[in-house]
């Protein structure tokens, strides 16, 4: 008779972040510091997901006018047989993975097939991972998921994959939007051995005014005012979400949206864990996220010039979005 293995002997959790008196390696810490001292201000996108945010972001993404996770999941559902076909059984990487709501889908498709799935999620948030692995692995009985909590910086100064496993990176969720350069996708690439496979998830550029109001929503300003509370727990702060106001920019250089917080009054903030005082005039804004929107072409010339090869990418009926295969070469 086949026993089920129980769900607490599928999850694992390795934690980069134990020990680190803020949560946060030095790498982020200086690039907050950055972003506070910048011209213009922005926070970096690790410090949006703390218990807190992942929750407020998670229902952000199932508002109905944000089309992303919709086109994606069309994507995922569609196309999920071809793609387990594609790459055959690989250990699996969720780079940003948070709750692994969408990979599940993958997953499934994965665990009809093969036994056992190796499952390496990665995020900042260990709670919302470990939560997140709770939700699906109830229906996926050949699924092993081993949690890595930890800052990009810190999970990719080593080598993470098994020797000589044949891998599969997923930087999906759009992710990549967030990146102002390549900095991310090649330290993906230098996990990786030639024939490992990565696969990638970007919106594509469109009118702005659907970008806008897929972003100008209530959802979407709790994840931006949250940063501020969320900075006060962690450096002692003395931010009033009162005292800022949520708004959404189109930016003709990326062809994206960015959200901001706009001050209201001239004032400075003091993170007493940072010995730092921070000034804002009134109506200068901090930018607390960056939606990036790319072209297929350019997003598959990029790629090829880190070592990427495209096997196939993936669009939805409408042509919004895009989920590329590649091959590490
Ligand atoms: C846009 S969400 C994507 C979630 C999921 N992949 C999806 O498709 O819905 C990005 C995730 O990346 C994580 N993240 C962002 N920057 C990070 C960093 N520098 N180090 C580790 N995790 C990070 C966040 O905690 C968040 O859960």
């Amino acid at each position: 008779m086949k026993t089920e293995i129980s769900i607490d002997d599928r999850i694992t959790l390795k934690n980069l972040a134990d020990g680190l008196p803020s949560g946060y390696p030095e790498a982020s810490i200086k690039k907050l510091i950055t972003g506070l001292t910048a011209q213009k201000k922005f926070f970096p996108p690790e410090f949006s997901y703390d218990d807190k945010g992942s929750v407020y972001f998670d229902r952000f993404v199932e508002t109905s006018e944000y089309y992303l996770p919709q086109k994606e999941i069309e994507i995922f559902r569609t196309y999920k047989d071809d793609l387990v076909e594609l790459t055959g059984n690989r250990a699996i990487f969720e780079v940003g993975a948070g709750s692994s709501k969408k990979v599940a889908i993958l997953l499934e498709a994965y665990n009809k097939r093969y036994n056992p799935v190796c499952f390496y999620p990665i995020d900042i948030n260990a709670a919302i991972m470990m939560a997140g692995a709770r939700n699906y692995l109830p229906k996926l009985p050949n699924v092993y998921t081993n949690c890595i909590a930890g800052a990009y910086s810190d999970v990719f100064a080593s080598k993470i994959k098994p020797a000589g496993t044949p891998s599969l990176f997923l930087l999906i969720g759009s992710s990549i939007s967030q990146e102002s350069d390549d900095t991310l996708l090649r330290n993906i690439r230098k996990q990786l051995d030639i024939g490992d496979m990565f696969m990638i998830s970007y919106d594509l550029q469109k009118d702005p005014e659907l970008l806008r109001s897929a972003y100008q929503n209530y959802e979407a300003s709790l994840c931006s005012l949250n940063v501020l509370d969320h900075l006060n727990d962690t450096f002692g702060s003395n931010f009033d979400q009162g005292s800022f106001e949520f708004e959404v920019q189109f930016n003709p250089e990326h062809k994206g949206c960015e959200t901001h917080l706009r001050s209201k009054t001239d004032q400075d903030i003091l993170f007493r864990g940072l010995e730092l005082t921070v000034h804002f005039d009134a109506d200068e804004t901090v930018r607390t996220g960056t939606q990036r929107k790319f072209d297929r072409v350019e997003m598959r010339s990029r790629l090829e010039n880190i070592g990427f090869q495209e096997v196939k990418t993936f669009t939805d009926a409408d042509g919004w979005y895009a989920t590329t295969l590649l091959e590490a070469v």
